[in-house]
């Protein structure tokens, strides 16, 4: 195989001696750097070990590798001489969002590569690269790489058949589908925790649909919507004349999920006596309707879900520790949005093509500060909130395009986080410049006030005024 631009500067060198091992197709590895030498030299290295390298030594040709390659992994110089590395990271992120950019810099370039990372480089190496560093390198970004693929492809594939309907490729929600695909196919009874609206509901829907038990029933209850007597009916049904009202003989959640598997919602809310009965149902498998005097085997699995934590419940007796035990045989950690802003865009389109047509309306986009906005605020309600953020600003729209003036309130006027008093604090700082922001952002907070500054800083006055004089703040 080789590939030739008309400069006649790009080639495919093939593999020399195959170093895959049986099953993994050899992967293909672009090496973009301006340096002949460097080139060279890690092109060699890396088709000895058997991958198929194309190589570039101007970001133009690069991207046009780019196109045509069905590339692995690039290795990108954070400089070339017709334009800047992280550019080339830019566009082959927007078009291969999925594959991963390792950059290369020069010594005197290390804060630059840093800088990358925040682009979503994979990582970054330093000249002069030691060989098997590299190759360490190389590696765990492939096969980094190689997981996420395998795990997006399952995740698109559940989700085409409805199994997981979950829109997200962050890292957390491969993390939390991967869970859900291992912990599915068990027995074991599981907890789900996170905040409203982060999707528990969906977790309980998939852990049941990619389960043995997909074909028998699914049944769900809201333990906080019922009181007691009732809940106690909802769960194990009753028989005729079993209290006022009860005319006829009825069924509960537990006998109807038979085979199945039974969703407690809100468990955190279900009062202590009702917590004792299932328990007791739990450990015997069986129970009996009330009023009805014969027991019934019944075999569920129990998938309950809180946005409490039940450990503090339990200290303060309010949730039997013993029955927590039974149901946290599995615990799944459903993360906030907040903690995976990059599914923010995802959802956002989703939510928003669901919307137009629902209420028949074409809405072409939305303003750059409307989507940084929405990327910026907190989410407290999560994906529920921005669900309906998005379906009421369809509804509202008098124009094709959102503008701000179509996002609702709290959403529209909000400080990006993290960044109380525009001090924004990113890896990367040394320690002198955060001690620099924090200073100037504390003294501009109290009007110049030294004093108050220094005290709430927890330093001497003369301490901060030498820093203001060192830092040239004054
Ligand atoms: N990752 C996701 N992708 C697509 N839709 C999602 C996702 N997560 C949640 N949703 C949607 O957001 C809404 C809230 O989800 P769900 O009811 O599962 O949340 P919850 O954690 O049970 O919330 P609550 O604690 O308020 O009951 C639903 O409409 C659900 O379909
Ligand atoms: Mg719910």
């Amino acid at each position: 195989m080789s590939e030739t631009d008309e400069s006649g500067r790009t080639q495919a060198i093939v593999k020399a001696k195959p170093a895959h091992p049986p099953g993994r197709a050899a992967q293909s590895i672009l090496v973009a750097l301006p340096d002949d030498e460097d080139r060279e030299s890690i092109t060699r290295a890396l088709a000895a070990e058997g991958y198929t390298v194309f190589t570039a030594s101007r970001a133009r040709e690069a991207l046009k590798l780019l196109k045509a390659a069905d590339l692995d992994l690039i290795i990108c110089d954070i400089r070339f001489p017709d334009r800047r590395g992280v550019d080339v990271l830019r566009l082959a992120h927007e078009s291969h969002p999925q594959l991963p950019v390792l950059m290369v810099a020069a010594e005197g370039n290390v804060a630059q590569a840093v800088e990358t990372m925040k682009e979503g480089a994979a990582d970054y190496l330093v000249k002069p690269v030691e060989p098997r560093d590299f190759f360490t390198r190389v590696e765990k970004v492939l096969s980094e790489s190689r997981k996420r693929q395998e795990l997006l492809s399952l995740w698109q594939d559940a989700s085409r058949r409805r199994a997981a309907p979950f829109i997200g490729e962050s890292g957390r929600m491969m993390e939390l589908f991967d869970q859900i695909r291992r912990v599915a196919p068990a027995k074991a009874n599981v907890l789900i925790h996170g905040e409203s609206g982060t999707g528990k509901e969906l977790v309980a829907r998939s852990l049941h649909t990619l389960s043995p038990r997909r074909e028998r029933p699914f049944m769900a209850i809201n333990c906080s919507a019922f009181p007691e007597t009732l809940l106690e009916s909802e769960l194990f049904g009753h028989e005729r004349g079993a209290f006022t009202g009860a005319v006829e003989r009825r069924l509960g959640r537990f006998e109807l999920a038979n085979g199945g598997t039974v969703f407690l919602d809100e468990i955190g809310e279900m009062p202590l006596t009702m917590q004792a009965k299932l328990l007791r149902v739990i450990e015997e498998k069986e129970f009996m309707r009330l009023g009805g005097d014969r027991t019934i085997a019944v075999d569920v699995r129990i998938v309950a879900a809180t946005h409490r934590d039940l450990e503090a419940l339990a200290q303060n007796g309010r949730f039997r520790e013993d029955l927590l035990y039974r149901l946290k045989v599995i615990t799944i950690e459903v993360p906030p949005l907040r903690d995976r802003r990059e599914d923010i865009p995802l959802l956002v389109e989703a939510f928003l093509r669901e919307a137009c047509e629902e209420n028949h309306k074409a809405i072409l986009g939305m303003a750059p500060e409307v989507t940084e906005q929405l990327m910026n605020y907190r989410w407290p309600g999560n994906v529920r909130e921005i669900r309906n953020v998005i379906e009421q600003m369809v509804v509202l729209a008098r124009t094709p395009t959102l503008t701000i003036a179509d996002l609702p309130y709290p959403i529209r006027g909000v400080p990006p986080e993290p960044s109380p008093h525009g001090l924004q604090l990113l890896p990367g700082l040394s320690m002198a410049e955060i001690e620099k922001k924090v200073i100037l952002a504390t003294l501009s907070a109290h009007e110049g006030n030294r004093t108050q500054t220094a005290k709430i800083l927890g330093i001497g006055l003369r301490t901060l005024q030498r820093k203001i004089k060192e830092y040239g703040l004054s």
